[in-house]
């Protein structure tokens, strides 16, 4: 039985995660897989209830689950409250408290939403790249940092932030994207800035270090402003990234917009490897990239499929269950083969639906293929 924390949160988050839990329960259904599903508050509803964004009795919950399934957090009516109190704050919450180090971020462009792309058909068409960003270290972390007065020198401030990197986080954040690379098309870009920066060096030469376990995997170095410029120039020519807080959190931007709606595409932040299940299943967060759009909460007009997307990368990387995984996003894209949009990703000729109607669509494909497949 695989535990899992449901966190839907605020906003839209409500309104993603009946769908998700549900495709879950069908794909369970159709490979003979238990969930037990425990729900808690988070962000937003747990300020409201409780004064904290992240409550004991939800990190309780989340530490003894296998998997985290979270919806979105924050809204205008949190906004004015102290950064230490923000809704945000139960994100980094979370990831420190599971140490998860590991950010995925997939950018796929779907054949069926190639028009959605910002880039020319023929240079986007195909696009399938993974992400994988250090989340735990780097500039956004390290010391010293802060603000403060220049000694003798009135109104002259100076702000300060500290890369710095580990051999042990660069190991086990390379080791990751290796092996996810090993399960693709066995292509690593390495992105750093080793010819100015000390903890790029260290980067790149840790880097190679760990790529001799891994030596069916390609692995090529390349400074971030390249990457940055190729991603434009020629996305295709990417399969695994592996790069630094910073710069993973600028690049996957970047590439996801490449690939269009922010109402598809799923994340996963990944710790160690606790499950000892064949294949190495990892504790981990999973959640649409997307905040909890007030604009569009509570009208059944929010995209579900960035959440079920993340459910499929939990199938993946924590129950190590490529079948599964796979059976979720090949359901995904029945249903927008079959011409089925929400708002954010509606086009002429398209069949518009709710949120509530994607999520039931999504569910009767997983399981009309898996009566298909049994037969
Ligand atoms: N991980 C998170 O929980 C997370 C991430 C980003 C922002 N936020 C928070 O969410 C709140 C709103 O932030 P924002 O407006 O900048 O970003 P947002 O992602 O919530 O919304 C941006 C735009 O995209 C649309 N959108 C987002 N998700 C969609 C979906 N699934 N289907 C259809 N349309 C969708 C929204 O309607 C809006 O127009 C803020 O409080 C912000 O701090 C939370």
């Amino acid at each position: 039985m695989t535990t899992i924390a449901v966190l839907p949160g605020d906003g839209i988050g409500r309104e993603i995660m009946p769908p998700t839990v549900n495709v879950l329960h069908a794909v369970g259904r159709r490979f003979g897989l238990t969930f037990k599903f425990t729900e808690a508050p988070v962000g937003g509803e747990a300020i409201d209830a409780t004064g904290r964004p992240l409550p004991p009795e939800t990190l309780a919950v989340a530490k003894e689950s296998d998997a985290v399934l979270l919806g979105a957090v924050g809204g205008p009516k949190w906004e004015g409250l102290d950064y230490s109190i923000r809704p945000e704050r139960a994100l980094l919450g979370l990831r420190e408290a599971l140490g998860l180090y590991a950010n995925l971020r997939p950018a796929v462009l779907h054949a069926e939403l190639v028009d959605a792309s910002p880039l020319r058909r023929e240079l986007v068409e195909g696009t399938d790249i993974m992400v994988v960003r250090e989340l735990t270290g780097g500039i956004y972390f390290g010391r010293p940092k802060g603000i403060e007065k220049l000694d003798g020198q009135p109104g002259q401030e100076r702000g300060i932030n500290t890369e710095v990197y580990t051999t042990h986080e660069i190991e086990r954040i390379a080791r990751v994207a290796f092996e996810i690379a090993r399960k693709r098309r066995k292509r690593v870009t390495s992105i750093d800035k080793a010819n100015v920066l000390e903890s790029s060096e260290l980067w790149r030469r840790i880097v190679i270090g760990v790529h001799k376990d891994f030596q069916d995997i390609e692995l090529r170095h390349m400074y971030v402003d390249n990457c940055a410029m190729q991603l434009i120039k020629d996305p295709r020519q990417f399969d695994v990234i592996v790069t630094t807080n910073m710069f993973g959190d600028i690049l996957s931007d970047e590439a996801a917009q490449i690939v269009g709606s922010i109402g598809l595409l799923p994340s996963a932040s990944l710790g160690d490897a606790t499950l000892g299940q064949k294949g190495g299943g990892r504790k981990g967060l999973y959640e649409p990239i997307h905040g909890s759009a007030p604009d569009i909460a509570g009208q059944n007009k929010a995209n579900p499929l960035a959440t079920i997307l993340s459910a499929a990368m939990l199938l993946r990387y924590t129950l190590g269950h490529e079948a599964a995984a796979a059976a979720v996003e090949q359901a995904v894209m029945a249903v927008l083969r079959a011409g089925y949009r929400t708002a954010d990703i509606a086009g002429p000729g398209t069949k518009p639906v709710g949120t509530v109607e994607m999520g039931r669509l999504v569910v009767a494909q997983v399981e009309k293929a898996g009566a298909v497949h049994v037969a």
